[in-house]
């Protein structure tokens, strides 16, 4: 299992560091999850990318959690515009920065809740506040899941049937919860116990917006580039996306 830090990673003598990152509401917000038992405590960061901060955490139940925290600065607005304007979700969308990432927590968690109900294999969404989200964390056996693109060679016992467990996760997102992922890529699935996880969901767009085949299309390219380019494999992106569709 992974190691927790004895000592807390977020207190006040932190808050010098954190707040170059983070403002005060975020690192408040920490301290609410906590309250609210949502997290026993926050143990550390494990990940952190242009977009977000992952931090690792202690669950109520002796399990791990995982909290995502959009960063504020630094979060690429055109890209995100894109996929808000057009779903009718999201509608009263403010122009300032900080309310834009507000709605791309809330809509990472409302689409994570789609993706639950719908029986699709991603991370359980137990909490969101502002610009943080609070999900299951994704295990594979004892450890952290590590993404496709961090498997060392022969680590996938079986690749094709790997590339169509994920294909059944698309069309499960597809056909039930009505939802595009729109950002599948290697790094986006997470191996766990011979399972595909999908994971990151703020962009994913309902089946009725303006783009919605065209992601579809990208993510299933993406997805068959990925597997000619590490495995060799080849499959025709027009019978998988017919498959998915049908
Ligand atoms: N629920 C989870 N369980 C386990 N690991 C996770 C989970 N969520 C995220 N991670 C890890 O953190 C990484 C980044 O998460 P995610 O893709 O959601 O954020 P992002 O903003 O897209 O970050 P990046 O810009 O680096 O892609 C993932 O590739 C994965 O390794
Ligand atoms: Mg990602």
């Amino acid at each position: 299992m992974p190691e927790f830090r004895e000592e807390r990673v977020f207190d006040e003598n932190d808050y010098k560091y954190f707040s170059k990152v983070f403002d005060f509401f975020t690192f408040d917000a920490i301290r609410t999850f906590e309250i609210r038992r949502v997290i026993k405590r926050a143990s550390g960061v494990i990940k952190e990318g242009k977009e977000s901060i992952i931090v690792l955490c202690e669950g109520p139940e002796n399990d791990y959690r995982i909290l995502k925290i959009y960063k504020i600065e630094t979060s690429d607005f055109k890209r995100m515009e894109e996929y808000i304007v057009g779903d009718p979700r999201f509608k009263s969308v403010r122009k300032k920065k900080r309310d834009l990432i507000y709605q791309w927590c809330r809509k990472e968690f409302s689409n994570l809740k789609k993706a639950q109900k719908a029986g699709v294999s991603a991370p359980k969404p137990y909490a969101f506040m502002r610009n943080m989200l609070i999900m299951e964390c994704v295990m594979d056996g004892d450890n952290i899941a590590r993404s496709l693109d961090d498997m060392n060679e022969g680590e996938l016992d079986d690749p094709e049937e790997f590339f169509w467990k994920i294909v059944e996760e698309l069309r499960k997102l597809y056909k039930n919860a009505k939802l595009i992922h729109a950002d599948i890529s290697e790094f986006n699935i997470l191996k766990s116990n011979n399972k595909p996880v999908l994971i990151d969901f703020a962009q994913a767009v309902l089946q009725t917006h303006p783009m919605a085949d065209r992601f579809l299309e990208r993510d299933v390219s993406n997805l068959t580039k990925f597997f000619r380019r590490a495995y060799r494999l080849n499959f025709s992106c027009n019978d998988v996306l017919q498959y998915i569709k049908n």
